[in-house]
């Protein structure tokens, strides 16, 4: 040890600062991938304090927060700057006229004198600070003080800008009810890599989140239901004087203070209220809002009640839908949407839209009538008909309608914008119509779907691995870009009891959906993007912000061979990986057969066994693959 101490002393005191600096020169590695980047060998140095100059007071928020982090993170002393010359070695903000920067771009340059972030709106400064925030070193992120003594903050000259105005995340309350505090946590983590837009999914029949004031009904009791852990859609129906004590709401005070919070980060809040379907928990506090009066409507508890056979096709066993052709629902609706127009700024409110059943509607003397009267052909022509009214109750309130893809069918709406779910389809319909679309297609962009295979992953429903959620593009071959406002992924929850299984399930693949709406078309690289997430596990590891690892784990498929016997193919999603395994029951390690090519299962054998590693590093989790499973899959008796 003292050896390796002599050594370095004489290195460092023979080598010139320049490649002592270089020495220290931490790596650059960013996500979302810039616009355009140049590295060059100098390294800033930040020793004891750090001096942050702003040339604008807009700038003081986005300061004030980078600056937050070099104390918390580093325990530096900071200084806030607004003198007319900017002193030497500062990390300078600025404000500038410049045409080639782009709306919410900026121009970065790192040198060993200095920081210079230069855009034309607080928003560009913001970005740029994110990408300074990748720059430093991870313990920028850390929540205590870590005491450090020097950071280096790699050379680079950066241009960047978006290549999306919509760049979203959605995040559902209602299923499960994320805090104030969580969710502004989230703001947080989500703008890290430049998400600028939080649609909040408010309603559902799990529960109405959000403060409406003249109708108390909804958050006392649409806010609540029987509280239940474990498998979600296989839980006991709740008796009808059951205590309904799981659940929560947002004031509109509380409200506002997530939207302040949010716009300091450049990040707007879409509030979604989803109707015409969706809607028990509305239901149940005012039941007089469906075409049926014969049940008890409870909030959902995450009991079944929706079937899906199987086949693309759905029903419900109890009416979760407001009623299209009792007025006393646009009443309604018309208090909601005044108070959330009041309430959020966003130029969109999302009235939802999607999986309503209609069973109960053709069942409904008033629909039947409001059917024949309106000339309408069939119940997706009377969901339009609903859709449109509604339009026109959110446009009364100064705001634009945005649905799930089902307003298409029977018609869309004539302002309306398209949020596209069920694939990239229902958006390239909505564009070539010329409306906006953000697409957030379930086959790339739903981060509550299975990333690693479901024997080792908890329960939830269809998959999306990182590797496909980074093949997202928004702008589909034959559409005109112009209409596509941008993208994002989904996180509904209801298999989400707590924030941290929502990290694990956006991260990784949140930063893919990030890169897929920031950085500029044709620049995706899966083998680079695998080497950055890398390096963000470690800076998530010191923000202790949870995240998946199993991009690491195998990929199993299960074959009949000719003579009918099963055979196991094992792959990984990244490259250099190797497996390890064993049918013997036991924990394999690096030390076990390597895979190379498919695998019999031996006689008796009842489990296989697997580990990926990198060299001689375990990086995936040993995971059991019964036989009995992949028999199944492969349809062996
Ligand atoms: C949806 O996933 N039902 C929009």
């Amino acid at each position: 040890m003292k050896k390796i101490l002599l050594l370095s002393f004489l290195i460092s005191s023979f080598i010139p600062g320049y490649a002592q600096r270089a020495m220290h020169r931490p790596v650059v590695s960013l996500i979302p991938v810039p616009a355009s980047m140049v590295t060059n060998q100098e390294v800033f140095e930040l020793k004891g304090r750090a001096v942050i100059h702003i040339n604008d007071s807009r700038l003081k928020e986005p300061a004030e927060q980078l600056a937050a982090r070099i104390r918390t993170g580093g325990g530096f002393k900071v200084n806030l700057d607004e003198s007319k010359i900017t002193p030497a070695h500062a990390l300078s903000l600025s404000l500038v006229k410049d045409p080639s920067i782009a709306k919410e771009g900026y121009k970065l340059k790192v040198t060993s004198k200095g920081i210079s972030l230069t855009a034309t709106e607080p928003a560009g400064i913001f970005y740029g600070i994110q990408t300074l925030l990748q720059l430093f070193p991870a313990e920028i992120l850390s929540k205590t003080n870590t005491d450090a003594e020097e950071w280096y903050i790699p050379g680079v000259s950066i241009e960047d800008h978006p290549r999306f105005a919509w760049r979203g995340v959605m995040l559902d309350v209602a299923r499960h009810f994320f805090t104030k505090a969580e969710v502004k946590d989230f703001i947080d983590q989500m703008v890290q890599f430049k998400f600028n837009t939080l649609h909040l999914h408010l309603t559902d029949d799990q529960g109405w989140r959000i403060e409406i004031k003249s109708l108390p009904k909804l958050t006392e009791v649409g806010a609540w239901r029987a509280p239940r852990t474990g498998r979600w859609g296989e839980f006991s129906k709740p008796t009808p004087d059951e205590p309904k004590t799981y659940g929560g709401f947002y004031t509109q005070e509380d409200m506002k203070e997530i939207i302040k919070y949010a716009q300091d980060r450049f990040v707007t809040i879409v509030p979604e209220i989803d109707v015409p379907g969706h809607s028990l928990a509305a239901v149940a506090s005012y039941p007089e809002l469906t075409c049926t009066t014969d049940s008890v409507y409870q909030v959902n508890a995450g009991e079944r009640f929706m079937i899906w056979p199987g086949n693309g096709t759905f029903y419900g066993t109890i009416d979760n839908t407001l009623c299209p052709a009792n007025e006393k629902v646009y009443v309604f609706l018309d208090k909601v949407f005044t108070e959330i127009a009041a309430l959020f700024p966003c130029e969109y409110i999302h009235m939802g839209g999607d999986e309503c059943y209609k069973g109960y509607w053709e069942k409904s003397e008033a629909c039947k009538a409001l059917v024949q009267k309106e000339g309408l052909k069939d119940m997706h022509e009377l969901q339009s008909y609903f859709v449109k009214r509604i339009e026109k109750i959110i446009n009364s309130k100064g705001k634009k309608m945005m649905g799930w893809d089902e307003i298409l069918e029977g018609g869309l709406a004539p302002g309306a914008s398209v949020m596209s779910w069920r694939g990239m389809k229902g958006g390239k319909e909505a564009a070539r119509a010329q409306h906006p679309v953000v697409m957030s297609p379930n086959e790339y962009a739903y981060v509550d779907l299975y990333q690693g295979d479901p024997v080792a992953e908890p329960v939830t429903y269809s998959m999306v691995r990182l590797n496909k959620a980074y093949q997202f593009d928004p702008v589909p071959d034959s559409v005109d870009a112009k209409y596509i406002l941008g993208g994002q992924c989904n996180l509904w929850s209801e298999r989400l009891y707590t924030m941290r299984q929502a990290q694990y399930m956006l991260w990784p693949r949140g930063l893919a959906t990030a890169e897929s709406v920031w950085s500029p078309a044709g620049t995706k690289n899966w083998d680079n993007f695998v080497k950055r997430t890398e390096h963000q596990f470690t800076r998530f590891d010191v923000a202790e912000v949870k995240y998946s690892r199993s991009m690491y784990d195998p990929i199993f498929t299960a074959k009949k061979d000719a003579s009918g016997n099963l055979q196991i193919i094992l792959a990984t999603e990244i490259k250099d990986l190797t497996i390890y395994y064993c049918f013997d029951e036991t924990l394999p390690d690096n030390f076990y057969p390597a895979y190379t090519t498919p695998l019999s299962v031996p006689k008796d054998a009842a489990n296989l066994k697997v580990v990926t590693y990198r060299g001689k590093t375990q990086v995936g989790k040993i995971i059991t693959m019964p036989v009995a499973e992949m028999k199944k899959r492969a349809k062996i008796n």
